[in-house]
């Protein structure tokens, strides 16, 4: 298997009032072709601007991206070819003026491609008639739009596809269409998907791995099953376990006991520390060192314990 995403130590930083916080803190992972790996974590942990960073519109500031073997860095030209994006809101990323033809057709005529089928040819693997073409994005909807929203990020068939939570803005009928042609179209075109979401039902469905990321850094990254099954991160548990009820069922919750510490302040320790209930005194001052266990990676001094075999 060969990787169509290798992300080391990837890092990026924002001057802010009062200093400077690391969105993106020492990240890296590697993302075979036809896998599919979710990036959860509360609002604010550095989902999207990871997303941003490996389409080249945030630079890095330590690490490196590569995309099929090649360096992403801002300027690179022929970057949309491998990297397709499906954003929550579709209006982003479509033009209200533009018939759903033409913003379909885009991509193509921006990169130099022959339109000739194509347009046609995306639309209909993403279920769309073909009459659809001379609307425009108001006159769909929610699930139109973003199947629309799909096709403009397959057209020119990147083997990479990143999805920020494609299906928040949709009504829960809806959300499982889109979630299973996302799963039809990789099957047929075999592209790789990093799904970010806060919706851990919809991650297990559509993941095969999942990395839990908590200010900026992966805290623990495994397959789906596994980690669901058996958190080892004391902030995976805490995770998983504040999503009990009937109405916030697979949904992060907005507030886990603890405040999420200011970014700005720099972080010595572990990132978890100040609201972790299995803290240690090494915790406040080693980042610690990653564990494995089967196949899965997570950084703590003090796990949740393995089930017995
Ligand atoms: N352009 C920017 N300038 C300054 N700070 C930024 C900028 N973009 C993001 N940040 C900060 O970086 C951190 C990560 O933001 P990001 O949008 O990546 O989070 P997220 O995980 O996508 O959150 P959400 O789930 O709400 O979408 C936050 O503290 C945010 O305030
Ligand atoms: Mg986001």
């Amino acid at each position: 298997m060969s990787a169509v995403l290798e992300i080391r130590d990837a890092e990026v930083s924002f001057n802010v009032p009062g200093g400077r916080i690391r969105a993106v803190d020492g990240v890296s992972l590697t993302l075979n072709e036809g896998e599919t790996l979710a990036v959860v974590g509360e609002s604010g942990c550095g989902k999207t601007t990871l997303a941003k960073a490996i389409l080249g519109l945030e630079p890095l500031s330590a690490g490196a991206i590569e995309v099929q073997g090649l360096s992403v860095t801002p300027d690179l030209r022929g970057l949309a070819k491998r990297v397709g994006i499906v954003w929550q809101d579709p209006y982003a990323s479509l033009d209200p003026r533009w018939r759903i033809g033409r913003s379909i057709a885009e991509p193509l005529i921006v990169n130099g491609q022959r339109l000739d089928g194509r347009v046609d040819e995306v639309m209909r693997q993403v279920g769309l008639d073909l009459t659809m073409k001379e609307r425009f994005p108001h006159q769909l909807s929610g699930g139109q739009r973003q199947r629309v929203a799909v096709a403009r990020a397959l057209a020119l068939g990147p083997p990479l596809v990143l999805c920020d939570e494609p299906t928040a803005a949709l009504d829960l009928s809806i959300r499982a269409q889109i979630l299973n042609l996302l799963k039809d179209l990789q099957s047929k075109l075999s592209c790789s998907y990093l799904y970010i979401s806060h919706d851990l039902t919809t991650v297990r469905f559509i993941a095969d791995r999942v990395a839990v990321m908590y200010l900026g850094r992966f805290v623990e990254v495994g397959e789906t099953e596994k980690v669901f099954a058996e958190p080892r991160h004391p902030y995976t548990r805490a995770l998983l376990e504040s999503s009990p009820t009937l109405e916030t069922i697979g949904r992060l919750p907005a507030v886990l006991p603890g405040e999420i510490p200011d970014p700005r302040e720099v972080a010595v320790g572990c990132p978890f520390k100040t609201r972790c209930p299995n803290k240690l005194e090494i915790c406040e001052t080693v980042f610690p060192d990653p564990s494995e266990d089967g196949g899965r990676v997570f950084y703590c001094h003090n796990p949740v314990s393995a089930p017995s075999p």
